[in-house]
C-alpha cells in the first residue's frame, strides 16, 4: 500500500468510528417487564409524576391514544403517539429494552431517533426502576384503537438529525444549580428535573433549541413564567402548595393553558411529594450551594 491509501484507509475507518459512535443505540440490555400488582402501582404513580397523560390523552379520549398536535418551535407539528397496548395503532408488543431506549435514550429498537418533542432530555435522568416500573404500568393501559398520522414537518428536517442533536445537548446542555444533600430537597429536585419536565417549557433554550440548565426555570418569553428563586421570591411556601393542588396563583388566578394540565398530574401526587417539589422551588438557592460545596 503506498503512503496515500494509507491515509485514506486510515481516514475512512476514523469516520467510520465516528458514525459508529453517533448512530449506535446504547446498549441497555433488555430488563423483564415486571407484572406483579407494587411495580404496576408505582408505575401508574410514576406516570402521574411525569404527565404523561399531558400530551398522549387527547381531551375526552379514555386513555392515551395520542392524536394531539404540538407544535414544533422549528416549524411543522407534531402529532402525539398513541401509547396504549393496542398492537396495529399504539406500542402493544413492547419490550423492558424498547421503554429503555425510548424513554432514556430517545431512541427507536430498530436503531432510529425519536424527536425532542417527547422530553426524553428530561427522562433521560429518570432511575432505571423508576423507568421500568413506568413500562409495567404502560403496557397495562387497556389497547384504543387510533391511527395516528405522522408529524408534518418541514422537508429539511430529518430525525437522524437528532444523533448530532443529542450529543450537542450532552454538552452544552449545562448543569443545573447545586441542591443540598437534604432527602426531601433532592426528591423535589428528583421531581421537578427527571420526571415532572417542568424546565421544558419553563427554562430558555439555545438556538438549537437545547435548554440551557445552568439558567433553569429562568423563563420563556411569551411562553412559560419565570419561577427561579427571582420568580417566585413573593410566593410563599403556600401559595407554592396551592398551585400544585387547584393551579391557583397568590394573585387568585387559574393557571391556564399547557399549565392546567400539568395541575392535573401535581395535584394527583402524595402531599408529601408536592411539599418535596415546594421545598426544592422555594428552596434558598445561595445557601444549598454552599451546604453542597462543603461536603
Ligand atoms: C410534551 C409532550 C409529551 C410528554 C409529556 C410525554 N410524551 Fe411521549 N411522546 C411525545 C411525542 C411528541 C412523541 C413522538 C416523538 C417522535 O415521534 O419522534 C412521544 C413518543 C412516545 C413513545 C414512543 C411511541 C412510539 O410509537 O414509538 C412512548 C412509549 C412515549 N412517548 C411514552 C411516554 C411516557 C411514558 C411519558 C411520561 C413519562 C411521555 N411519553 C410523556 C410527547 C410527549
Ligand atoms: C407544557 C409547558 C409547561 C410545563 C411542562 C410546566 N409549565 Fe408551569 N407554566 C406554563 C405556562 C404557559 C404558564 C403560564 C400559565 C398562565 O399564566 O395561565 C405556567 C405557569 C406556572 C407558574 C405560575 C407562575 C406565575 O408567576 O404566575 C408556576 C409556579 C409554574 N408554572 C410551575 C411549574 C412547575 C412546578 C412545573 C413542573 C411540575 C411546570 N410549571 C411545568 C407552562 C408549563
Amino acid at each position: 500500500m503506498n503512503k496515500k491509501t494509507t491515509t485514506l484507509l486510515i481516514a475512512a475507518i476514523a469516520v467510520l468510528a465516528i458514525l459508529y459512535w453517533v448512530f449506535a443505540l446504547p446498549s441497555v440490555g433488555n430488563p423483564e417487564i415486571a407484572t406483579d400488582a407494587a411495580s404496576i402501582e408505582r408505575g401508574a404513580y410514576m406516570y402521574q409524576a411525569g404527565g404523561c397523560g399531558a400530551c398522549h390523552q387527547d381531551e375526552g379520549a379514555e386513555g392515551p391514544s395520542g392524536g394531539m398536535l404540538l407544535e414544533s418551535p422549528f416549524g411543522g407539528t407534531f402529532t402525539v403517539p398513541n401509547i396504549t397496548s393496542d398492537v396495529e395503532t399504539g406500542i402493544g408488543g413492547w419490550t423492558g429494552r424498547d421503554f429503555m431506549l425510548a424513554l432514556k435514550h430517545g431512541r427507536k429498537s430498530n436503531g432510529g431517533f425519536y424527536w425532542p418533542a417527547f422530553p426524553y432530555r428530561t427522562y433521560k435522568d429518570m432511575t432505571d426502576q423508576d423507568a421500568l416500573d413506568l413500562a409495567a404500568y404502560v403496557v397495562t393501559i387497556p389497547a384504543i384503537s387510533n391511527e395516528v398520522p405522522g408529524h408534518d414537518l418541514p422537508g429539511w428536517q430529518f430525525s437522524w438529525m437528532m444523533a448530532g442533536w443529542s450529543i450537542m445537548a450532552d454538552f452544552l446542555e449545562g448543569t443545573p444549580p447545586a441542591v443540598a444533600d437534604d432527602p426531601q430537597l433532592q426528591r423535589g429536585a428528583y421531581l421537578a428535573r427527571a420526571l415532572g419536565h417542568c424546565g421544558e417549557c419553563h427554562t430558555p433554550r439555545n438556538v438549537f433549541g437545547i435548554m440551557k440548565r445552568g439558567e433553569e426555570f429562568a423563563g420563556v418569553d411569551m411562553e412559560a413564567p419565570e419561577i427561579d428563586a427571582a420568580g417566585l421570591s413573593s410566593w410563599s411556601e403556600e401559595d407554592f402548595l396551592a398551585l400544585l393542588q387547584l393551579g391557583m396563583t397568590p394573585s387568585f388566578d387559574f393557571v391556564g393553558g399547557h399549565m392546567a394540565k400539568v395541575i392535573e398530574h401535581t395535584n394527583q401526587l402524595t402531599e408529601e411529594d408536592q411539599l418535596a417539589y415546594t421545598a426544592f422551588f422555594k428552596r434558598d438557592l445561595g445557601e444549598g450551594a454552599t451546604q453542597n460545596s462543603a461536603e
